[in-house]
């Protein structure tokens, strides 16, 4: 086994989930799990989650092909695909009983060729995607209430959820958010006045969860939160999170440099002193990006050292100065020792991104090792 290793605490997990549970209480909660539990490990997360007493009674994924891995590991819970339908193998969603996102006539279309085509008994359950202002998916809220109309009228469908997605959540107290709530309000309560039955209303992600109480209506839709983190620093933290994610190594190489010399590609790093340099089997075809280049940190025997030189595909080096580390010793790239924590916000920091990406991006070739 590779002695680089991203550790998953799934206890970490559960704890993230029973808080945001306690939090939207008595709201659903549909996981997020998709790009591979945010790069965690979709099977493991699932199973986990699916071990509490109050588990999740939706998953949601991004791809069909997603929810076809959790149909083939034995996950029996409703799953909703959150990808436009078109492009995709419409007989799966039926097949794999997926839950398919549905905004336009021709999804409709598909949907009962599909069903036609391999004689499907059952009446299909879709969510509906509304769009309040995100630009990206669903049918403009404008334009939501005849599309509903019409599609609630036919018997070939049951409509078993609508839904919207903020675009700013993530930002305490956002006007645009509140602006996109109201549109979605104001759309369900035109449709209940109506008799139009909606199934479960649902928008809150992370952020929403965190700051707008009044956006929880039937179901949530956690996803960075489940991993511990919260979607910005700008959020409040009225809920407990812990990092699911660590990646620990082991020194690979310990070298003596004289003043003077440089270390790496292109020689960005020169040595103002002689120092001990060590090397780390972690590179950015792992997910260290190279912009961390001269800018991260490592904790070694619960100290931090820099990082030095270019990052390379398959190592980084850092300066020990004249500390005595030895081969074999525990490497912290991601996570906690007793005095100091490197966190995904730290590599946030220096990369100008979210914790999504940096959890997202480390590579498959970094074995997950689960703890509990
Ligand atoms: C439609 C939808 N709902 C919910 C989520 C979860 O969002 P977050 O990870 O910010 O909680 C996502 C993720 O991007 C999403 O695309």
């Amino acid at each position: 086994m590779r002695s680089s290793q991203a550790i998953i605490n799934l206890s970490n997990l559960k704890k993230n989930f029973s808080n945001i549970r306690k939090k939207v209480y008595p709201a659903k909660v549909m996981a997020v799990v998709k790009a591979d539990a945010y790069g965690h490990g979709v099977i493991e997360v699932v199973k986990a989650l699916n071990s509490l007493e109050d588990k999740p009674e939706y998953y949601a994924v991004a791809l069909v092909d997603e929810g076809i891995e959790l149909r083939n590991a034995g996950i029996k819970e409703p799953i909703l695909v959150f990808d436009a339908l078109v492009n995709n193998n419409v007989e799966d969603y039926l097949i794999y009983n997926l839950i398919p996102t549905v905004f336009t006539l021709k999804d409709l279309d598909s949907l009962r060729a599909a069903k036609d085509k391999i004689n499907y008994k059952e009446n299909i359950r879709v969510h509906i995607k509304i769009d309040t202002g995100m630009n990206r998916l669903g049918i403009n809220y404008k334009e939501a209430f005849d599309f509903i109309k019409y599609l609630s009228s036919q018997t070939a469908f049951i409509i078993d959820g609508i839904y919207t997605h903020f675009a700013t959540s993530d930002v305490y107290n956002n006007s645009f958010a509140k602006l996109q709530l109201k549109r979605f309000k104001e759309l369900i309560e035109q449709l209940r006045q109506n008799n139009i039955s909606t199934g479960l209303v649902h928008a809150a992600n992370s952020g929403a969860i965190i700051n707008m109480s009044d956006s929880y209506f039937d179901m949530v839709r956690p996803g960075i939160s489940l991993y511990g983190y919260y979607p910005s620093q700008l959020t409040d933290q009225s809920i407990r999170l812990f990092p699911v994610m660590s990646i620990i190594s082991k020194v690979a190489s310990v070298k003596r440099i004289s003043k003077g010399e440089t270390v790496s590609y292109s020689r960005k790093f020169k040595a103002s002193k002689p120092t001990n340099i060590v090397s780390v089997s972690f590179g950015y075809a792992d997910g260290y990006s190279r912009r961390m280049t001269n800018k991260s940190f490592a904790i070694i025997k619960d100290k931090i050292y820099k990082q030095v030189g270019v990052v390379t595909m398959d190592r980084i080096m850092f300066d020990v100065g004249n500390d005595k580390i030895n081969v074999g010793d525990e490497v912290i790239l991601l996570g906690k020792s007793k005095k100091h924590e490197i966190s995904g916000w730290d590599w946030c920091n220096i990369l100008k991104t979210i914790p999504y990406e940096i959890t997202c991006n480390i590579s498959k070739r970094v074995p997950r090792i689960y703890i509990d």
